[in-house]
């Protein structure tokens, strides 16, 4: 069984600062290093997906320039299907502003091409969804091709994952046709309109309690009819770097969503894991060999 992942995001080059931590308001720091590396929560999820063994196919947009070029070029170079990245003229390719410190990151997106694609691109690529075991989105598009995407993932069955970062408040028609939300705490609160620091019991209450919640180290929070809250304990790494890491946890919740949602969840911590060792988003995504590997080395 090879799993068939559509996913529908953002493509962005990400140009990563290191420094000993984070300046203050008005501070000039020195950093450590810079570098350049692949990223946008789309294309993350996309090649993590891919590094997993899936068929995956992505659904986004790079301006015409150097970025947009290097990134179609490392996608395809990954097994990623870009026939339905389109190239925009006279709009730059999407870049993240990051600064990681302490294995932790500050990023600021500057979406550009992400927010030139339309729903009548989404709804061009009808067969695509429909062909899909499993459909993967995120919020640095514009919401209204997310909306075209689940609502296209409904029509044909298909399972909708929406990972609600950048956080905003989801119309309710977008929660109710996601199969799953993949927040942290902060973004689940966000998406349903709710306080800060609402109690996690009652944030899945709000979300019909079809949401996995990601603890950062932490691991994860999960809903079992039968058991309740669940949390699936997160793997111990020596971290560099955790961009990146929710993207590697969704594309590993939709290639394992077939064992089920306990099982799905133990393999998104452990791959998410394994990504913050490395430096860059698409730096540490395991194949399935490493992780099955990494598993099978856990207690
Ligand atoms: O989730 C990490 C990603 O967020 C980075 O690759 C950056 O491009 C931003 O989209
Ligand atoms: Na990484």
């Amino acid at each position: 069984y090879t799993p068939k992942i559509a996913v529908i995001g953002s493509i962005n080059m990400d140009l990563v600062t290191t420094a000993p931590r984070f300046p203050a308001v008005g501070e000039t720091l020195l950093g450590s290093g810079f570098a350049q590396f692949m990223g946008g929560k789309g294309a993350n999820q996309a090649v993590a997906a891919a590094r997993l063994g899936a068929e995956v196919a992505l659904v986004g947009a790079v301006g015409d320039d150097a970025f947009g070029r290097e990134l179609l070029a490392g996608l395809q170079e990954q097994g990623v299907d870009t026939a339905a990245v389109k190239t925009l003229a006279n709009t730059p390719t999407g870049m993240a502003n990051i600064t990681v410190a302490e294995a932790d990151n500050h990023i600021i997106v500057v979406s550009g091409a992400n927010f030139g694609l339309t729903v009548a691109d989404i709804e061009a690529q009808e067969a695509l969804i429909a062909a899909a075991d499993v459909v993967l989105s995120q919020l640095e598009i514009p919401l209204p091709c997310v909306e075209a995407a689940a609502a296209l993932a409904q029509k044909h069955g298909k399972p909708f994952i929406l990972n609600p970062a950048p956080a905003q408040r989801l119309p309710e028609s977008l929660l109710a046709a996601s199969s799953l939300l993949t927040p942290n705490a902060h973004e689940l609160a966000i998406s349903l309109g709710l306080p800060e620091h609402t109690a996690a019991h009652d944030l899945f209450a709000a979300a019909n309690h079809r949401v996995v919640m990601t603890c950062g180290a932490d691991g994860a929070l999960y809903y079992d009819p039968q058991a309740g809250l669940c949390q699936q304990p997160g793997f111990a790494v020596q971290a560099v770097d955790s961009t990146g890491a929710g993207d590697t946890f969704n594309a590993a919740l939709a290639v394992y969503w077939p064992l089920g949602l306990p099982q799905a969840v133990r393999h998104a911590c452990a791959a998410a894991a394994l990504s913050v060792t490395r430096m860059g988003a698409q730096g540490g995504m395991p194949s399935a060999a490493a992780l099955a590997a990494f598993l099978a080395s856990q207690p």
